[in-house]
């Protein structure tokens, strides 16, 4: 049968159908990706509403920033290999696409936070409380990131 979507009927879309290791294979590596930068994000963003106030905000960033990068490196291409193996059924997925708009608004949260609350991080960086606006966006941010997480899960179900 033909596939019905052109991601169907790539080579690399069959080997992931047709392969008795691939899709777990890849699907673990999605897992070990999105560990790395929910783990990294939300670390990040618990220091931004308060705890641990003594290790500084912008060294903690340092730190934590190539992990999340890491973590998304494995994380696109292997969702997107998994995408392309079953693209029309993804597509047609409530699941799905609220986690590809969850993942846009995680997107939009995050650089507007960078270009926004942060720019005074010089002011409190160690041992005070940050702008509010600083920790809606965080709360936002862990919030986003579970239900991301959920509507993942949920693929395999719906
Ligand atoms: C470009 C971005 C992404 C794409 C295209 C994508 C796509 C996919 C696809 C196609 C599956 C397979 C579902 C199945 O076969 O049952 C999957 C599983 C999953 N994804 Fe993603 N994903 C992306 C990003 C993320 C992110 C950022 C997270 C978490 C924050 C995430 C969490 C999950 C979870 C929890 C699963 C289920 C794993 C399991 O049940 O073993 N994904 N993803």
């Amino acid at each position: 049968m033909t596939p019905a979507n052109p991601f169907e009927a790539l080579p690399i879309a069959q080997m992931m159908r047709d392969s008795m290791w691939a899709y777990p294979i890849v699907e673990t590596i999605h897992i070990v990706g999105f560990v790395l930068l929910v783990g990294s994000v939300v670390m990040f963003d618990l220091r931004v509403l308060g705890l641990s106030k003594n290790i500084p905000v912008r060294g903690l960033s340092r730190h934590l920033l190539p992990w999340s990068l890491l973590g998304l490196a494995l994380i696109v291409p292997t969702g997107s290999l998994m995408f392309m193996a079953h693209a029309t059924d993804f597509l047609g997925n409530g699941a799905f696409q609220l986690k590809m708009g969850l993942l846009m608004a995680a997107g939009i949260n995050a650089a507007i936070f960078r270009s926004g609350p942060y720019q005074t991080v010089s002011r409190w960086d160690v041992a005070t409380r940050s702008p509010l606006a600083a920790q809606a966006s965080v709360a936002a941010s862990i919030v986003i990131w579970i239900a991301i997480i959920g509507c993942g899960r949920l693929l395999a179900y719906t």
